[in-house]
């Protein structure tokens, strides 16, 4: 008996103008959690697809619990057990948790009844083994967070009691809280000797749970380690190949006269009397846990939700916001945290996903020319991996599918940029690519509110954070202020308490 529980052995992948693996292995030992690791496009997800006979490989041998094993359908791989939690989410949101959860294997009783009560049941049992508390069966979907339908999607993985449980990006909206019940959940797998195939970008995770890895490259293997022969650097050359520039390259830009001005703003129970300044150059953070409503803000300045109260300034002219028409014409542009739902036009091409917002400056009939310039100079601005501007946008990465939301709205030249966690998901190359665009386009004269979880990020990044805490304001805190030691730990406190602090707005 092999001492892997899996062997995938020269496995190539093509797709039409793209090869999306060139005989890359994978090797993972039972009783492991194994990280694989690279940038957008490395072909990460793609090498699951092929394992779980989503995609059909081209060639290459797959060996499980030493059998050749080649699934034509993911129901055939979870029936052989092996489970995979995708990186994006597909739940059925008009139907409750428990029907997500076993949906296809539903409990039937007198031969054609579903047996709901046992469903509920064995949910919770689920839930219980498992230590989700914050979740119930009956709850419908669609009211779920994003984050708690990401534990539903976990959940459901394990429900399989699958030797091999695959996680593509499982952390993406989780907070914290739900980060340490996953890796109980991981570390509980891994005692039980499952296999664990762990993906992410979030390196300090990475060391945090992973016990070995695999890199990959632009469809290539590059190497294979025990997470403890490699440091971070080593890790970063492996996966891009160069030498990556600064992360959060702040440059300090003048910073120029108020562009912006907020004033107890209101929306509904989202959020209450949020007041602040904005002002030419700046970049204004918003940090705070997630639910604070700093996402709710982003999107009410952004016309997506009614204004109950309040003022919102344009070099001091009042603005009505009813929609993002109006917001666009105002010359505010967001890029949003949710880009499945909110962004993405996934049967249209990469350039014209690029240009949608702006597309009246390309005249009528379009311009095709320009549409094509502009979108590939973006494409190499921020090293976009796709075959063509032709490219249907769902057929590439989850991470170059943010850069081309990112692309679409520094093209349409907003005054006031509105980037709401701009480089979730995106690999640690290019994470440092758009952290460096962010502040040129500070430097340029725009104004900038950032959102991020990261909090080295916000903290890197802004002149000014704004902390918020269950829809309330409770500090705007200057640069100076907490970019000295210890100042994480101060902004971490404004986030978790309801108690208002000095503000400095
Ligand atoms: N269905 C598809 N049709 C055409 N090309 C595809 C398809 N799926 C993936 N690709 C291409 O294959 C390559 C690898 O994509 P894959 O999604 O595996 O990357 P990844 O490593 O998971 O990246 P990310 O970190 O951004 O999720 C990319 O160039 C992508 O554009
Ligand atoms: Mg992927």
């Amino acid at each position: 008996m092999s001492e892997y529980i899996l062997e995938m052995q020269g496995i190539t992948k093509t797709f039409p103008g793209v090869k999306a693996l060139d005989s890359v292995s994978l090797r993972v030992r039972p009783g492991t959690i194994h990280g694989v690791m690279g940038e957008n496009g490395a072909g990460k997800s793609t090498l699951m697809k092929c394992l779980l006979g989503i995609y059909q490989r081209n060639s290459g041998t797959i060996i499980y619990k030493g059998r050749e094993v080649n699934y034509k359908t993911v129901r055939e791989a979870l029936a052989d057990g092996i489970s995979m939690v995708h990186q994006e989410l597909s739940p059925i949101p008009e139907r409750t948790v428990m029907d997500n959860v076993w949906v296809g294997r539903v409990p039937i009783k007198w031969g054609f009844i579903v047996d709901r009560k046992k469903m509920e049941r064995d949910t919770q049992e689920l839930f219980n083994r498992i230590g989700i508390d914050n979740i119930r069966p009956q709850d419908r979907m669609k009211d779920l967070s994003v984050a708690k339908m990401q534990m539903v999607e976990i959940a459901k993985a394990v429900s399989w009691n699958s030797s091999i449980v695959i996680m593509d990006e499982p952390t993406s909206a989780l907070t914290n809280r739900e980060v340490e019940s996953l890796f109980k959940i991981l570390r509980d797998l891994r005692r039980q000797g499952v296999g664990i195939i762990y993906i992410s970008h979030k390196m300090d995770e990475i060391f945090q749970i992973c016990d070995e890895l695999s890199i990959y490259r632009d469809g290539t293997f590059v190497k294979n380690s025990n997470i403890a022969d490699i440091d971070m650097k080593g890790l970063i050359e492996a996966m891009v190949g160069r030498e990556v520039t600064a992360m959060y390259p702040k440059i300090d830009c003048e910073i120029g006269a108020p562009v912006l001005k907020v004033e107890n703003l209101t929306s509904g129970k989202l959020f209450r009397n949020i007041s602040f300044e904005l002002r030419r150059g700046e970049i204004l953070g918003f940090a705070g846990l997630v639910g604070a409503g700093r996402t709710e803000v982003c999107e009410t300045l952004f016309g997506l939700h009614p204004i109950t109260g309040g003022h919102i300034y344009k070099n001091g002219v009042e603005l009505r916001i009813k929609s993002p028409t109006d917001a666009i014409r105002n010359k505010f542009g967001l890029i949003t945290e949710d880009r499945r739902g909110k962004g993405i036009f996934g049967l249209l091409s990469v350039a014209r996903n690029t240009v949608i917002s702006n597309i009246r400056i390309y005249g009528f009939p379009l311009k095709h020319g320009k549409i094509r310039r502009d979108s590939k100079s973006f494409v190499e601005k921020l090293n976009i991996k796709t075959p063509s501007l032709e490219q249907r946008l769902m057929h590439l990465s989850g991470g170059n599918q943010q850069k081309v939301l990112v692309a679409r709205w520094l093209l349409t030249n907003p005054d006031i940029l509105i980037v709401d966690e701009p480089t979730r998901g995106i690999d640690v190359g290019a994470k440092a690519e758009i952290h460096s665009l962010i502040t040129q386009l500070a430097g340029e004269g725009k104004a900038i509110i950032l959102v991020s979880s990261e909090l080295p990020e916000v903290m890197g990044m802004s002149d000014r954070i704004l902390v918020m805490h269950a829809g309330d304001q409770t500090a705007v805190v200057d640069r100076k202020d907490f970019n000295v030691p210890g100042g994480d730990a101060m902004l971490l406190a404004y986030a978790s308490s309801s108690q208002k602090q000095d503000v400095v707005a």
